[in-house]
């Protein structure tokens, strides 16, 4: 009989903590979720994760919550000392571009210190056993945004055609503005990175561009599609940021995010960086995005339009995934855009007419 082997997943009633947890437990681990429901002290009650912790606890099998603050320096050295993870899949963090800003030292001991205490409770515990982190093309800062531009109908799109795949790893992540959490996120990345380099350790980073789907709790400040679907399905108006609304996002199902991370865990480098979002097929602009909403609600999505964008936000990103393809060749995007939409519209369906645990 063989036995399941421990996984250690923080943020786990977050969007991507959450489906790591599932996937993961019907894969033959017992899966420990560490979540202390922060995202309700930094987004207020519409970014309260309790629902998605009594889902993850009812319906997983073995699957056990730890209310743990991953600042918590000795807390998070017993709980790694007592489990000794086969694999870390490190998701918890302080998620929001603007909020960084009114709360920077939350930010910075969330993102920058939590990182590091779990890096080296794992380098004492367990550091055979592979690390994934989730850091954010928030570590690029906002320099894609210097890369010559052409404006189309609906979105902006790169015209240098050396960034017709996307934005590769190579790009430089110093000299441009990264806002506040865009800098704690380069700190834990390149601790993430330092940990496989000089300590050997198996890590990588996954610098997520929209990672969405139908288990996150979306608010204006963090988790676009989520929020701008939940804006549609309850008739509220959605802001838009300044670019003419052309402003260009890759969106990968969190689902997706979830299975290369397990082609990770099988098959780990050694201070690895991968780009991971949507790439250009799953990318859209936000006028874009209301559209395919609307064919599923059936609703005009109400926008207010304010010409002044967020402070680094980006004009036009998307991935360029031949790095994360090259080196797992059978791991794959498999939803689509639409699809991803269509399941956040279903799920907002779900919430909002009262259900309590959406699908
Ligand atoms: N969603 C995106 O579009 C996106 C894009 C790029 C990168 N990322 C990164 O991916 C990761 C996961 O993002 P997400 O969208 O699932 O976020 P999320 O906010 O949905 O989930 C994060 C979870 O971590 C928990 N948490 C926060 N601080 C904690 C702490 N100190 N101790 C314990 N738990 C804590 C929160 O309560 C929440 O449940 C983050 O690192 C984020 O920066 C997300």
């Amino acid at each position: 009989m063989s036995i399941a082997r421990p996984l250690l997943v923080t943020g786990s009633s977050g969007l991507i903590g959450s489906e790591v947890c599932a996937y993961f437990a019907d894969r033959g681990y017992t899966v420990h979720g560490v979540d202390n429901n922060q995202r309700a002290v930094f987004f207020g009650p519409d970014g309260d994760t309790r629902w998605n912790q009594k889902r993850l606890e009812a319906t997983l099998r073995g699957f056990r919550h730890h209310e743990l603050d991953i600042r918590d320096r000795v807390g998070v050295l017993q709980l790694i000392d007592d489990l000794r993870p086969a694999a870390i899949v490190h998701t918890a963090a302080q998620p929001s571009h603007d909020r960084a800003a009114a709360i920077p030292f939350d930010d910075f001991d969330t993102n920058a210190g939590g990182t590091l205490n779990l890096l080296e409770a794992v380098r004492r515990f367990c550091p055979e056993s592979p690390f994934v982190h989730m850091s954010t093309n928030k570590v690029y800062g906002d320099a894609p945004n210097a890369i010559l531009l052409n404006e189309q109908d609906t979105r902006w799109d790169y015209a240098d055609s050396a960034f017709e795949h996307g934005i590769p790893e190579t790009f430089p992540i110093d000299q441009s503005t990264h806002s506040l959490f865009g800098a704690s996120k380069v700190a834990a990345d390149v601790l993430v990175q330092e940990y496989g380099r000089y300590f050997g350790m198996p890590t990588c980073c996954l610098r997520g561009g929209c990672l969405t789907g139908p288990h996150h709790s979306g608010v204006p400040l963090h988790g676009f599609l989520s929020y701008l679907v939940k804006c549609n399905v309850e008739e509220r108006e959605y802001t838009v940021l300044g670019y003419k609304g052309k402003q260009v996002r890759d969106n990968i199902h969190s689902y997706d995010v979830a299975a290369f991370v397990h082609s990770f865990i099988d098959s780990p480098g050694r201070g690895e960086v991968y780009n991971i979002g949507g790439g250009k097929d799953n990318s859209c602009s936000i006028l874009e995005a209301f559209a395919i909403v609307e064919r599923y609600t059936g609703k005009a999505q109400r926008y207010t339009y304010v010409d002044t964008p967020r402070v680094g936000d980006h004009i036009c990103y998307y991935s360029d995934l031949r790095r994360m393809k090259a080196h797992y060749p059978r791991w794959t995007i498999t939803k689509t855009l639409q699809d991803t939409i269509r399941e956040i519209v279903d799920s907002w369906h779900r919430r909002v007419a009262g259900a309590s645990q959406p699908a």
